[in-house]
């Protein structure tokens, strides 16, 4: 369930009980635990503990306190050492102002020294930042563009510093100091932070959570950390575990791929993938290169398109749900007849239903569908995108006819339906006041304005 991406266990203070440390995890449900070095010695003791616990995987770095004899000849030992199986990252390595252990001279250029193997290797990085918060986004500004993958590890840095490292794509991790009385601005930063790109960890033996705080840490307790992040950013303790166990498998290669699934659970509703395939070609759609949501693989060939008895049987009770949604990376209405069926149970069984779709049903089945949404679909979403029929066209990759389609389709199903929502995704380029316009006065949908980060 949880992977703990940073406990460093060879400490001292683990030697007497590691087994029992181990067993304890196992029992917290924490399917693996990441074990970065600190130095050449330390990582020789990673090496060992990788080879004997089947669930320990390591990385392989000169922490900053540890930089003071850095030389090059560090360069070859570390590409010798992460050429181990289990080695899956460099780390940690960084930059450390508070303590001033070893020169700031000699840190850095320990740090850009490992970042080039990384790169030349193809390794992600697990990185501490303390106090050196200019240094560090200095040397990561120089390195944009270069192919860099990294997890900002115990994360205490500012939010604009954060958003700016979210958007250059890495992965940020906090320890249990988000759980702490007094740490609301840390938790106003997990809020911010895209579930997509947080990752779990307890820094052990440090960092530990309330309620153990002045306690040793140890990956057992990284449930509690876990739990901090579901109720900040309002998912269920198992929407953090899967969907940071996947982030720690794409950054890190530790666990498996998860299996496709016909639906899936988010908040209080369950989502129907009813397809993959769809008729528009979206500029901004993962569909075809990464289909997933949340840690949810939604990716599926045509052949493997379940029929409607499939998705009955997932669902069972439907009022167990707030509502049950058609959805998916592909365009319900491609397969109307098989949302029709489900839709059908859902209604007769006391469900509620939502359709979204990009309006382009009528197109796709040749003929006017919207009255079919009697009864069977309480509310349908619709990607409004844009006002403007042109860039309509070239967002979704269609021709510009599609636009008035998807217009018709709205006015359309207000008559048949409790509810029309018409979205946009913000960016930059959308007016989103014009868009809110059209939604609201030519079509009387409700309008919503969705993140993209
Ligand atoms: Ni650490």
């Amino acid at each position: 369930m949880f992977i703990d991406t940073h406990a460093h266990l060879f400490y001292p203070n683990f030697e007497e009980d590691l087994d029992q440390v181990i067993q304890n995890a196992v029992e917290a449900k924490v399917d693996y635990i990441l074990v970065p070095a600190t130095d050449l010695k330390t990582a020789e003791k990673v090496i060992e503990l990788t080879e004997k616990y089947e669930m320990i995987y390591g990385a392989v770095g000169v922490h900053p306190h540890d930089t003071k004899d850095w030389d090059s000849s560090f360069n070859q030992k570390i590409e010798k050492l992460v050429k181990h199986d289990k080695i899956v990252a460099i780390g940690e390595i960084g930059l450390d102002y508070y303590y001033d252990f070893s020169p700031k001279e000699k840190q850095i250029e320990a740090f850009k020294s490992q970042i080039d193997i990384a790169l030349k290797l193809d390794l992600p990085l697990i990185i501490h930042n303390r106090e050196s918060d200019e240094d560090m986004m200095n040397i990561i500004r120089d390195y944009c563009g270069a192919g860099l993958k990294a997890q900002f590890h115990c994360y205490n840095g500012s939010l604009d510093d954060a958003i700016e490292l979210l958007s250059m794509n890495f992965m940020i991790s906090f320890t249990g100091n988000i759980t702490f009385k007094k740490a609301d601005d840390l938790r106003r930063i997990v809020r911010h932070v895209p579930p997509d790109q947080i990752l779990l960890e307890t820094d052990s033996p440090f960092m530990t959570p309330v309620p153990f705080r002045g306690k040793r840490n140890e990956p057992a307790y990284v449930n509690y950390i876990a739990e901090q992040i579901a109720a900040v950013k309002d998912l269920r303790v198992e929407d953090v575990a899967r969907i940071t166990s996947f982030n720690a498998f794409r950054i890190f290669g530790i666990g498996s791929k998860p299996d496709t699934v016909f639906t899936y659970k988010l908040g209080d509703a369950l989502y129907i993938n009813v397809t993959n395939r769809c008729n528009a070609h979206c500029v901004f759609c993962k569909r075809k290169d990464d289909p997933y949501l949340r840690g949810y693989h939604l990716g599926m060939e045509t052949t493997d398109e379940p029929n409607a008895e499939v998705y009955i049987n997932e669902i069972g009770d439907p009022t167990m749900y707030k509502e049950i949604v058609f959805c998916g990376y592909g365009e319900p209405t491609i397969r109307w007849d098989v949302v029709k069926t489900v839709a059908k149970y859902i209604k007769e069984n006391g469900g509620k239903t939502r359709l979204n779709t990009n309006g382009h049903g009528n197109a796709i089945n040749k003929r006017d569908i919207t009255p079919e949404l009697n009864s069977l679909i309480d509310v349908v979403s619709i990607s409004l995108n844009t006002f403007n029929p042109k860039q309509y066209s070239k967002l979704m990759g269609l021709n510009v006819s599609y636009f008035n389609e998807m217009i018709k389709f709205a006015k359309s199903a207000k008559q048949f339906v409790e509810k029309v929502v018409m979205s946009i995704v913000s960016v930059d380029e959308v007016d989103i006041e014009r868009s809110r316009k059209i939604a609201e006065e030519n079509i009387g949908a409700e309008f919503r304005v969705r993140e993209y980060f």
